[in-house]
């Protein structure tokens, strides 16, 4: 959800269903569709790497390293189509993974800072946001007001000669997993920025503007329009986790499991017995294949067909390098509309209900 949201933003819609396929390497022929395949699932596995270097390892976020490595990664892996852009003078400049530009680029007004200011630029923007410095250490709200901040502050940079939108939000992604904030990756910061794409641009233009007057701030840039940011893009941050409470809605999930049984069992997908499987996946998170039997009161060979079409429709998984393994929970992108209802824009979602009736 995240990725679709964040390269939806730059104006790259890739049907939620082809990011799972893409996801079991089954790309398509068309090349624009497969491109777009590709760069959601770049953009999917550097998201995870993000995550797990912020968890097990002490990184400042803010610091140029890091960003490079992000951007290396995601672009390390990205399909030959979007790996170029145009700088200042319209020349097709090639993206190289990782590597700060080497020259002058334009987004709508904003002239990004020259080429060979940028390392100064992401030197600074290192040290004043590090959240280890002594003046942010023992401040938490001024970190995570940081997180605003630094986001319109790095897109105004723009370090890299594309693939910046992006970054900038996986990396404002990191920081919030950084203050704990991130919710284990269940709410996204990139689908409340997209749903107010418009409001999101604008603001960050508008934190690009020279200050008013001597009272707006001591810096060059309005720091009205700054605040203006960080509280929309908070705003949109707090927004999200409502969000995601509501569409989780845990007290409701069986219910929702049955329903969603219902249909596939009027599809003839699913036998109508597979919800105690799913009841208790979603329970226990595992079930055994002995469980499986006892739960649905069939004989082995009945309640491993049973077993067989929830794992067809990636309602289960088991451990491909030990047969005894248990199975375990899954929740595909396709079960979502029903499951958990509204991540995916409405057209979306109705199109992956009909997919599944065909
Ligand atoms: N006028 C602007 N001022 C600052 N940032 C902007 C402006 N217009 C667009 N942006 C930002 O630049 C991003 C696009 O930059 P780009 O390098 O092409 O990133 P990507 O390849 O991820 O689309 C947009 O997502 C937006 O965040
Ligand atoms: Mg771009």
């Amino acid at each position: 959800m995240n990725s679709y949201y964040s390269n939806l933003i730059e104006g790259h819609d890739t049907h939620p269903i082809d990011i799972e396929k893409a996801l079991k390497s089954n790309f398509s022929k068309n090349l624009k569709s497969r491109s777009l395949q590709i760069e959601a699932k770049a953009h999917i596995n550097v998201s995870k790497s993000i995550s797990e270097k912020v968890s097990s390892t002490k990184l400042n976020p803010y610091s140029s390293s890091f960003l490079k490595d992000i951007h290396k990664e995601f672009y390390a892996h990205f399909p030959t189509k979007f790996m170029a852009a145009k700088s200042i003078n319209g020349k097709d400049t090639p993206v190289i993974p990782g590597e700060i530009r080497t020259c002058e680029v334009q987004v709508g007004k904003h002239i990004a800072p020259a080429a060979k200011e940028v390392e100064h630029f992401l030197n600074r923007f290192e040290t004043f946001y590090n959240p280890d410095a002594v003046v942010n250490r023992n401040d938490k709200i001024k970190r995570i007001i940081s997180i605003a901040a630094s986001h319109q502050r790095l897109t105004w940079i723009h370090p890299f000669i594309d693939g910046n939108g992006r970054v900038v939000r996986l990396f404002s992604d990191a920081c919030f997993q950084l203050e704990n904030l991130n919710g284990s990756g269940l709410w996204s910061l990139s689908r409340g920025l997209s749903r107010n794409e418009f409001l999101y641009k604008e603001k960050l233009v508008n934190a690009d503007l020279k200050k008013w007057n001597n009272y707006d701030g001591r810096g060059n840039l309005s720091n009205k329009e700054l605040i203006n940011f960080c509280s929309f893009f908070l705003n949109t941050a707090i927004d999200q986790v409502k969000f995601m409470t509501k569409v989780l809605d845990i007290d409701n999930m069986i219910n929702r499991i049955y329903s969603y049984v219902d249909l596939m069992v009027s599809k003839k997908l699913l036998k109508t017995e597979t919800r105690y499987i799913l009841e208790t996946v979603f329970l226990k998170d595992k079930i055994s294949k002995k469980d499986v039997e006892r739960i649905t009161d069939k004989s082995d060979k009945t309640a491993k067909a049973m077993a067989a079409s929830l794992m067809k429709l990636n309602l289960l998984t088991v451990d491909p390098k030990n047969h005894l393994s248990p199975y375990k929970v899954n929740y595909p992108i396709s079960s979502s509309p029903i499951l958990f209802s509204g991540l995916y824009p409405k057209d979306k979602e109705i199109d992956m209900l009909m997919r599944i009736s065909n």
